[in-house]
């Protein structure tokens, strides 16, 4: 589709990650030397930064198919069974939020990921019997932004760990700029700076901004993206200077306000901003703490001098 047009196809395409990106190219040309598949893999990092671009990626770069699901999607071993009966030999199977993975499911995907066989229970009661089923040889690619919350014997069952890095603004700015060209829009350096500026290390962002700042163009100028014109819509969009939006703010000013800066409870900030206290764990929190705004203590958050110098608050004095 259009869409997926805008994602890049192959490794050569995709921009930043290069660790990632240099050890993927071996193992991919070793696997295809060897006429084998390629071993499970493991994405994790902070969401928007492009686990499920990757992991297309893979599969365009293996010559495979991908199959596409999600943690909470498979509830039953039956769910499972289903998935992995249906894959072609050398596939990949792409598993978003792997973390969200029940228990009971992640024992079924043992054998499956080790030996390419499947346990199943046929019948119930006195006459319930074990039959062993044969898979195609596949490759697990498993996506989560909580690595810690694996199981051990899970994540022990991924043959290559990859840890994806919040992107820098170069990176941004390069990625904002493909982006454009394949929509066929025009944007002046300056102004994919400042949209890659603003996007917080996240190429998710940076595309979401950029399409926003190009509607911008389109309705209020000739549709070229200048600087001033990116500025203003940025603006407009309520993202400031580091990107950080409503809800950082609401964050930040909170734990000033109601809690002189912290120490105070990940629970209790969820329930002071009335967010979820897993989504400001997953997605607000990492890149507070990538730019020292926030550190974590045993005692909960603090926000540092950075955040009073940001938002121009007067630095508390030591007690
Ligand atoms: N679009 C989104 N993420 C990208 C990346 N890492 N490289 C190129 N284009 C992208």
């Amino acid at each position: 589709s259009f869409e997926q047009s805008l994602r890049p196809q192959n490794l050569k395409q995709y921009i930043g990650q290069d660790q990632v990106k240099k050890n993927l190219e071996i193992f991919i040309q070793a696997a295809k030397l060897r006429q084998e598949t390629l071993d499970h893999v493991l994405l994790y990092g902070p969401p928007g930064l492009g686990k499920t671009t990757l992991a297309a990626i893979i599969a365009n770069e293996m010559g495979v198919q991908m199959r596409t699901t999600a943690g909470p999607a498979i509830e039953r071993p039956g769910d499972l069974a289903a998935i992995l009966t249906a894959l072609e030999p050398g596939d990949v199977l792409f598993i978003d939020e792997i973390h969200r993975l029940p228990r009971t499911i992640e024992e079924v995907l043992y054998p499956a990921m080790e030996d390419f066989c499947l346990d199943i229970v046929i019948g119930k009661g006195p006459s319930a019997r074990s039959v062993r089923l044969d898979l195609p040889p596949f490759t697990l690619v498993g996506a989560t932004t909580r690595a810690g919350s694996l199981s051990a014997p899970l994540r022990d069952r991924f043959g290559v760990l990859s840890r994806l890095e919040y992107y820098t603004e170069a990176q941004l700015t390069d990625i904002v700029i493909r982006t454009a060209e394949v929509l066929d829009t025009e944007i002046e350096d300056d102004a994919a700076i400042e949209v890659a500026r603003r996007s917080r290390g996240t190429p998710r962002i940076a595309n979401r901004l950029l399409r926003r700042v190009r509607d911008f163009a389109q309705v209020k100028g000739n549709g070229h993206i200048h600087n001033e014109l990116a500025n203003e819509a940025l603006e407009l969009l309520q993202v400031d200077r580091l990107g950080l939006d409503h809800i950082d703010h609401k964050l930040l000013i909170g734990i000033i306000e109601k809690f002189r800066g912290g120490p105070v409870g990940l629970e209790t900030i969820a329930a002071t901003i009335g967010e979820e206290a897993h989504t400001i764990e997953d997605v607000y929190e990492p890149y507070l703490l990538q730019i020292g705004f926030l550190q974590r203590t045993p005692r909960g958050r603090v926000v540092t001098d950075l955040v009073y110098r940001h938002f121009q608050l007067e630095v508390p004095k030591i007690e």
